[in-house]
């Protein structure tokens, strides 16, 4: 059976890696991919926001199995073409229809959601321009800091914890009255800041039945210790050790179960992955936000950590029997340490030559991000390069491994965070 994987990040090159490893995948195609994934079938001519030409790519091919890695394909809807064609139909799409994926693509209707059905989340208000006024006076009853966020997709740049009342307004006038975030900003929601520590969970959902996965721990600034501008994510770590049983519990029971409850009411068609980032305050899980695929590098620490045959979670999706599901999973650490372009996540060069993948042990994988081949030559051609990817008995044994073959991957201004995984205290809970 062909496989086709939507996206072109690291996330993306260990999920064809890992179907890969199928013995029901023939072929696996990654469009528009990078140069790792060339090690497949890079389909770089494919536009893929062209629905028609990626439809017509897939007929083709003879795709039976579309995974979309990123959340803006879904929110354009990609699986609503595909569903609503004749000759695309019969294809399997792991990522939920459109209607659904605005609980990605939509703050407001997330936090509305949360609310309806009672899931643990931050007290909040939405507002648009022409309750700027409202907005104002919301957010002056407010204590320090606050969250402002843009409704849209803003690419993870549209949250601003604001640390006082004025930072609050200039959020609020940056978003509603000077369009900073264009569209995505023409909405806001102001909510109570949670104080915690984050954890990604996930689930492949079918909107009924689920299979939990291995959670992750993302780290998402720039500078060590947690400093500087936010990022797509500099580096992830799973298992999480505060994530144990009796946390994974509550995320059951007053999280992913009102949420497929809530899928349910709503009658959100849902076949894919449910992505839900938690802030543990003091025991209690509470949903930060929610996002309808993978997560950015999280996917790179979970997926070589699932034993079990992708495809045939895929398959059970499918036949609606993930209920009985029984997942393998590697019960050792993995670490993700992510390689960037000097600069990032602000402007930075690209076209360097990267030398150095020949120096990473065989046990030690490196997933591509922002990779191109040009005449034979490996360059940098986006902010975050490569995830590098170890596993061991201990978080430290993992670290150590992924943080020597970072060093050894270099190209002129690379960088990467030393300090990942530096807030989860010596040895991870057994
Ligand atoms: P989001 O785009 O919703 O994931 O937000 C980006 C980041 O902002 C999150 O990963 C958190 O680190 C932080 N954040 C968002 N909402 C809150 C909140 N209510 N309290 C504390 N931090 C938050
Ligand atoms: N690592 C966070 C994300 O993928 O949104």
């Amino acid at each position: 059976m062909n496989v086709l994987v939507i996206g072109s990040g690291a996330r993306e090159h260990a999920i064809a890696w890992k179907l890969s490893q199928s013995e029901f995948c023939d072929q696996v195609f990654v469009a528009p991919g990078n140069a790792g994934t060339a090690e497949f079938h890079t389909t770089a001519a494919v536009d893929i926001h062209d629905f028609e030409e990626l439809g017509k790519f897939a007929a083709d091919f003879n795709i039976m199995m579309m995974v979309v890695g990123p959340e803006n394909s879904l929110v354009e809807g990609i699986h609503d073409y595909f569903a609503q064609s004749e000759y695309l139909k019969h294809i399997l799409v792991i990522g939920p229809k459109k209607a659904a994926a605005m609980l990605e693509g939509s703050k407001d209707y997330c936090k509305a959601f949360l609310q309806k059905y009672n899931i643990p989340t931050a007290r909040y208000q939405a507002f648009t321009e022409d309750t700027f006024k409202e907005a104002v006076e919301y957010l002056k009853q407010q204590s320090f800091p606050a969250v402002i966020k843009a409704d849209g997709l803003a690419a993870g740049k549209g949250v601003i914890i604001a640390q006082d009342y004025e930072e609050g307004f200039d959020a609020l006038d940056a978003m509603l009255r000077n369009k900073r975030f264009g569209n995505a900003g023409s909405k806001v929601v102001i909510e109570e800041y949670l104080q915690g520590i984050e954890v990604s969970v996930f689930i492949l959902t079918d909107g009924k039945e689920y299979v939990l996965l291995p959670e992750a721990k993302d780290y998402k600034r720039i500078g060590e210790g947690d400093s500087g501008l936010n990022t797509g994510g500099m580096g992830a770590i799973s298992p999480v050790p505060f994530a144990d049983e009796v946390f994974m519990q509550k995320v059951k029971e007053r999280v992913i179960e009102p949420t497929l409850r809530g899928m349910q009411e709503e009658q959100l068609d849902y076949s894919g992955f449910l992505f839900i980032g938690l802030m543990n305050v003091n025991g209690d899980p509470y949903v930060i936000e929610y996002n309808v695929r993978l997560g950015d590098p999280e996917t790179e620490a979970i997926l070589p950590r699932i034993q079990s045959d992708l495809f045939m979670m895929f398959k059970a999706l499918h036949d609606h029997t993930l209920g009985e599901y029984q997942l393998e999973v590697d019960p050792r650490t993995a670490t993700t340490v992510i390689l960037a372009s000097g600069g990032y996540p602000e402007g930075y060069e690209k076209g360097k030559e990267i030398s150095g993948l020949e120096n990473v042990p065989k046990d030690v994988m490196v997933f591509h991000a922002g990779t191109s081949m040009v005449n034979g030559k490996l360059l940098n051609n986006g902010g975050r390069v490569f995830a590098v990817t170890a596993l061991g008995d201990t978080m430290e044994e993992a670290l150590a491994k992924a943080n020597a073959a970072a060093e050894a991957i270099t190209w002129q201004g690379r960088y990467y965070r030393r300090d990942i995984g530096f807030d989860l205290g010596k040895e991870r809970v057994q």
